[in-house]
């Protein structure tokens, strides 16, 4: 989604702001914008389309500028084009870049026209723009005018705001929309994510919802909505793990998913002693807390969404304690019922979804007391909303479709299990057998990254259809719908994932030569049930592909099969994920997609 970078320096910011959009890139977006002062102008360059195109659309070598705001958008209010892309300005004087959505832009922009104001742009951020300047005109400072504009504003926002005639300040602001502020020596930055500013510096202060930002290049005031001054910790994060560097692969996706051997080791490193999980991996005070929990809820959106599922099982079957899950662009409307000792688990990769951001904030509202995220980013918004955290460790996820994130999801959801069960005294045996078998996942993982051959030959079967289906039981139906999610979404076949037992109820009327079936075959109790499954879509031609911890010979008609390592019941569709992962990559660089940043999608979506 949409990006901002900022930055005010005694030196020049250009190439900083520029290499700051580039490394903001895979979050999604259709264009990209900067604005830049020099010799009491501002200068704005805007683009539909990359940043490259931006930086060689005007030669932006040998400009010099010590201020400049820039941003790239993800379409939501007018199409992607130069004019609706940021910045957005007012009378070549107020110069605003924005993420988010003004929810009474409506109502604000017919004020601004009776006013006299002409908008150029379809935006809601162009609002924004004449709005400060419409309160300077009426004898507001830069300052003074932005708080009374910010005041205005309902709805989801990041913004950073320059004046053409006030050098020397940027003008941040921060609503549910995720702003950092990154100091240097004798310069400051503001971004929507510090992955823009990792090669400049490696101190950041998190902005809070309400919050407002006066940049200078020495100095950085925060105030609060009230104007009180507002004291924010510094941090100091390691910026080298936020590299954006493909490493020899071709994309990110296909380095991120190599990745994940050492990514399942990083999630489980120092978290799990001999035979159980450590105590205080969730942070202090989680054993007490999560004694007494009756009831689990998580929230959670796309892949995110299919590893709770996944919990869901492991939480029935090991716990014996009832879990729902939902998706956060829908908890709050199904008016949930709440019940006593619940324990609210978020699931995200960047902790900015904003639906599950809002739901989040919803049940803590509507009484549900205890929260845990599992979450990859630290300091994010679902992690600072959250009583505990517990972090992924996967590492920088820079291709829009997930995996990595997806499989140290799973690791980290069994560390949960694990310490549930311990705090609820369950089956201290199999506590045992599941640590010892995690400790074994990267291994197997990493013996499943090296059939490539097989993934290719059926992406060779699958790219030149046009819908494919993916079938699953138990377990293995999250991982079935986490397949076609990353199918459909990297290379636009129409993908759907059915439970096996459905396909009669149906989908089976699909079913003829041209349709490519991918069957997840466990090595547990629903194996028979599953085959004649396979047997009802061979018999009407449709050509499946089996994958699965058995041998070939042990599965019925198919047309391919795929074996994968065997372990834990509960652990084996984690490894059965990955096959599923290169199969959609072939199939996508055959297809010719953009697989690190397929059409119309972002990566963090920080709207609901
Ligand atoms: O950052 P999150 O895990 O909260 O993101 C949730 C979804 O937007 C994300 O998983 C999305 O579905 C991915 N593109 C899937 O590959």
């Amino acid at each position: 989604m949409c990006g901002i970078v900022c930055g005010i320096s005694k030196r020049n910011v250009l190439p900083i702001l520029t290499e700051g959009l580039s490394r903001l890139e895979y979050r999604g977006y259709d264009s990209a914008g900067l604005a830049y002062s020099s010799k009491k102008s501002v200068t704005v360059v805007k683009n539909q389309g990359r940043v490259a195109d931006l930086v060689n659309k005007v030669s932006l070598k040998g400009i010099e500028t010590n201020q400049a705001i820039a941003h790239t958008r993800w379409a939501t209010h007018g199409v992607p084009s130069e004019k609706n892309a940021h910045p957005q300005f007012s009378k070549n004087k107020i110069y605003v870049v924005h993420n988010g959505i003004i929810e009474n832009h409506n109502n604000l922009r017919d004020n601004l026209i009776s006013e006299g104001y002409k908008f150029i742009s379809a935006t809601d951020t162009e609002t924004i723009a004449h709005l400060v300047h419409f309160f300077m005109e009426k004898g507001l400072d830069f300052e003074s005018a932005s708080l009374k504009a910010i005041s205005k504003l309902q709805g989801t926002y990041a913004l950073g705001i320059m004046d053409k005639d006030v050098p020397d300040l940027i003008i941040g602001a921060r609503n549910q929309s995720p702003l950092v502020i990154g100091q240097g020596y004798d310069e400051n930055f503001l971004a929507s994510d510090i992955m823009a500013l990792a090669p400049v510096t490696n101190k950041f202060k998190f902005m809070e919802d309400g919050q407002i930002c006066f940049l200078e290049k020495e100095q950085v005031q925060v105030v609060n909505s009230n104007g009180l001054k507002a004291k924010l910790k510094t941090q100091e994060i390691d910026s080298h793990s936020y590299s954006n560097d493909l490493g020899g692969y071709n994309h990110f996706m296909e380095k991120e998913i190599f990745e994940q051997p050492k990514a399942i080791e990083n999630s489980l490193e120092g978290r799990l002693g001999k035979n159980e999980t450590q105590e205080g991996i969730f942070g202090a005070g989680f054993e007490a807390a999560v004694k007494d929990v009756a009831n689990i809820q998580i929230i959670a959106c796309g892949t995110s969404f299919h590893a709770a599922r996944i919990f869901e099982y492991w939480s029935h079957k090991f716990l014996g304690i009832n879990c729902r899950v939902d998706y956060g662009s829908e908890y709050k409307y199904q008016e949930p019922v709440k019940s006593k000792n619940t324990l609210l688990v978020t699931i995200s990769q960047s902790g900015e979804t904003a639906d599950t951001l809002s739901s989040l904030k919803f049940a803590k509202k509507t009484g549900d007391p205890l929260t845990l995220t599992i979450c990859n980013v630290a300091n994010s918004s679902l992690c600072r909303e959250s009583d505990f955290t517990l972090l992924t460790n996967a590492g920088p996820e820079i291709g829009v479709a997930s995996t990595k994130a997806f499989v140290t999801q799973l690791a980290c959801l069994n560390l949960l299990l694990l310490t549930l069960m311990r705090e609820h005294k369950k089956l201290p045996s199999a506590r045992k057998k599941i640590t010892s078998a995690l400790k074994d996942l990267p291994k197997h993982v990493g013996a499943t990254l090296k059939k490539l051959d097989a993934y290719q030959a059926t992406a060779k079967l699958l790219f030149k259809r046009n819908s494919a289906l993916f079938l699953g039981r138990g377990l293995y139906f999250p991982i079935a719908r986490e397949g076609a999610l990353k199918l459909k979404e990297i290379s636009y076949i129409h993908a759907e994932a059915y439970p096996a037992g459905e396909l009669k109820h149906g989908p089976l009327a699909l079913i003829d030569k041209d349709m490519p079936v991918i069957a997840l075959v466990p090595d547990n109790e629903h194996l028979d049930k599953i085959q004649s499954n396979i047997e009802e879509v061979a018999a009407r031609k449709g050509k499946v592909i089996t994958i699965g911890p058995l041998g070939r010979t042990k599965i019925a008609k198919e047309g391919g099969h795929i074996k994968i390592p065997k372990t834990l019941d509960l652990l084996n569709p984690i490894i059965c994920v990955v096959p599923l992962q290169l199969i959609s990559y072939y199939t996508a660089l055959l297809k010719g997609t953009d697989v690190d940043k397929p059409r119309n999608l972002a990566k963090s979506v920080t709207v609901e």
